[in-house]
Parts: structure tokens; sequence; C-alpha cells
């Protein structure tokens, strides 16, 4: 079993006066979903996603040496070259919790400054990638700190970082399927970090992720208000055995390549997530017409081309289209003629499944 002692790191054998580092970490999309939550952010049930590609926020920190350790940790954060004071809130939280593991950063002044490659109001929670890539830049510190460290306990203690500013964070490290979370068909899974998992069948490893951006806007109900949600649901408990099923369930199905089972069983866990938010106290619904228009419109193309588009949906309105790459041309143009037209300002982003983090 794995236990957050091991990520301690106490060793500076090293002494920096002052570091620059850039990194760019993606998003992801759940395929089986997180939601439901106990402190600090260790999952209800185990999740599996794709990492993404194009999608990702690129972070450039730099650190100087203090003097003297002060009784606070000075930080500033800016957003593609301007002050963004809304995010300071969210990364002093983070940086709170990791402390305990990365106790040489009260040496340092952070100066943090980050971009997306996606638009900043697209609806994408960007908060996966963004706190993949800060740790990613930490873990780059620490690794001047102490060079004897490896790649492999570098990238976990990333992970593990990650999970502190946002759960699904945990798994914009690797790529291109990752597992996170305990369970008994994954002895090597955990509850504090995630891994790649790589048992896929090939066709798996190139698929797209078309995002159709049906609401641009911020989410009326943030992720970490539905976690909370979960803490009392009438239906928790059920929900909580049905990912663990449906996760045991899709390990097989990615190993097999079996692409219908694949559909059936992605469209009931994004429904299911979405049944959790509207059975909530308060009841909540995140999906649009729009979205209701375009999961018929999915539904109805598969069962009369037998392609294999499916769609997945995270805690809002967008939809992520699903479909593997050698039928891309056709279902392109039916996203071209069909589906365009139901995202605000027709807008949407092409991606596909990706390696995770790059240094840049
Ligand atoms: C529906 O990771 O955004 O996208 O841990 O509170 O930051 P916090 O929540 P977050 O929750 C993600 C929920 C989800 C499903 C998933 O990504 O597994």
């Amino acid at each position: 079993m794995d236990n957050n002692q091991q990520f301690i790191s106490n060793v500076e054998i090293k002494e920096i006066s002052s570091f620059k580092t850039t990194w760019s970490a993606p998003s992801n999309i759940a395929l089986v979903k997180y939601w439901g939550k106990k402190e600090i952010q260790i999952p209800c049930n185990p999740s599996i996603s794709f990492t993404l590609d194009h999608c990702r926020t690129t972070t450039s920190v730099r650190f100087e040496r203090l003097a003297e350790q002060p009784d606070y940790l000075p930080f500033s954060v800016h957003y593609d070259g301007k002050p963004a004071t809304s995010f300071e809130p969210k990364i002093k939280t983070f940086i709170d919790r990791i402390l305990p593991y990365t106790p040489y950063l009260k040496n340092y002044n952070i100066q943090i400054d980050t971009i997306n490659s996606f638009p900043h109001s697209s609806g994408i929670a960007s908060s996966a990638s963004a706190m993949a890539a800060l740790a990613a830049a930490i873990m780059d510190l620490e690794k001047q700190l102490n060079p004897s460290m490896n790649l492999e306990d570098q990238t976990k203690k990333c992970s593990f970082l990650s999970r502190f500013g946002s759960g699904s964070a945990t798994r914009s490290v690797e790529g291109p399927i990752v597992i996170w979370g305990e369970h008994e068909a994954t002895p090597q899974s955990s509850d504090l970090f995630a891994i790649c998992w790589s048992n896929a069948a090939d066709v798996f490893k190139s698929y797209r992720d078309t995002i159709l951006l049906v609401d641009k806007g911020q989410k009326e109900v943030s992720s970490t208000v539905g976690h909370k949600l979960m803490n009392n649901h009438p239906f928790a408990k059920n929900r909580f055995v049905q990912a663990k099923a449906n996760y045991k369930a899709l390990l097989t199905i990615l190993e097999k390549g079996n692409m219908d089972e694949f559909n059936d069983l992605i469209e009931l866990e994004a429904l299911s997530l979405h049944a959790m938010m509207m059975t909530s106290s308060p009841s909540y619904i995140l999906m649009h017409t729009n979205t209701i228009q375009i999961i018929q419109k999915v539904r109805k193309y598969r069962k009369e081309t037998g392609l294999h588009l499916t769609f997945t949906l995270d805690a809002g309105a967008n939809v992520h289209l699903l479909y593997p790459a050698h039928e891309a041309k056709k279902i392109d143009q039916f996203i071209e003629s069909d589906l365009r037209k139901y995202c605000q300002d027709d807008e949407l982003i092409y991606d596909r499944v990706g390696t995770g983090l790059k240094k840049v």
C-alpha cells in the first residue's frame, strides 16, 4: 500500500539561488468518472482517462532563493503576462497542501506565468492542466536540488502533488491512457497518484477527441461543489459500486479493442455522472438543449453508418466526441455538416489522445 510518507523530501543536496523552468501539461477526459471524494483529494472510486494532446497549459516558474525564510510563502501569478490575482486563492491552497512534501519551497520566492492553448473562456476546465504544469515545474526544482532522484520517482511525485491542486490533475502527467484509484483489478494503481496503463489495444492509443463548445461560459456549479454533494447523496453508494464495475469492464474492453462495447460503456458513464447532478440536493442540470440534440444526433449517426462515434461529458454542457483515427475523415465531415451548428459561436476544438507532460 502506498503512503504519503514516501513523498516527503528532506534532502537539499545542492543550493540553488535562482532557477527558471517551463512545462506544458495537457488536459484529460475521464472515461470512467471521478465523482465524489474524501479528504484530501482521495477519490471514492477509481477512474480512467484519455490524456489529450492540443488542450494544454504552459507554465513558466522562476524560483528566487530568499535570504531568510518568511512566515508566509511569497508568490505571484500572471496569465499571459498580466497579473492574475483571481488564480491566487487556488494556488495558495495548493502550495499550503504540498508544503509538507516540498519543504524546500519555503526558501523561495515563486513567480508563476501561465497560459492555456485553448481559449480561456471555452468552458473547458483548465485546473487539471494548470495544476499538473505547476507541479512539474516544482518537481524540476526538486530534481535540481536532489539530482539523484530518478525519472520514475519524479513523475510519480508530480502526479501525487498535482492531485492536491485538483483531483483530475493527477491524471494529466502521463498518457495516453491513465488510471487513478485503488482497484483489485489493477494492484499497481493508487488513490494517491495516477499511472499510465499500457495494455490497451493500439486503436485506442490514437483516438480522436473533438470538443464541441456548447457553452463557453463558467459552469453554474463547480466540480468541487458537485463532489461535495455526493457526500449525502442517496445514490452515492450505488454509484461507487457502478463506477468500480465499469472501471473493471472498461479495462477488458480497452484490452480487446472492442469499440462497440466501448461506446455503450462510455455513454453510460457520462449520463450516470449527470444523473448524479440531477439527483443531488440541491439538484442541478449542466446539460443544455444543444447537448441533448448532439447526443441524439450522435446515436442516430452511429446506428445509420456503423461508424464508431461516441460521446462523453465532463461537468459541463460541452460534448467530447470520441472516435478512432481511421474513421476520422468521414466523422469530421459529419461534425462539420451536422454538429458544429450546436456550438456557441460555431466553435469546436479538434484534439486527440496524447502523451502527457513536456518540458519546454
Ligand atoms: C466530472 O478534478 O475538477 O471531470 O478535485 O475538486 O478539483 P476537484 O475536481 P475535478 O473533478 C473532475 C470531475 C469530472 C470527472 C473526472 O475528471 O474524472
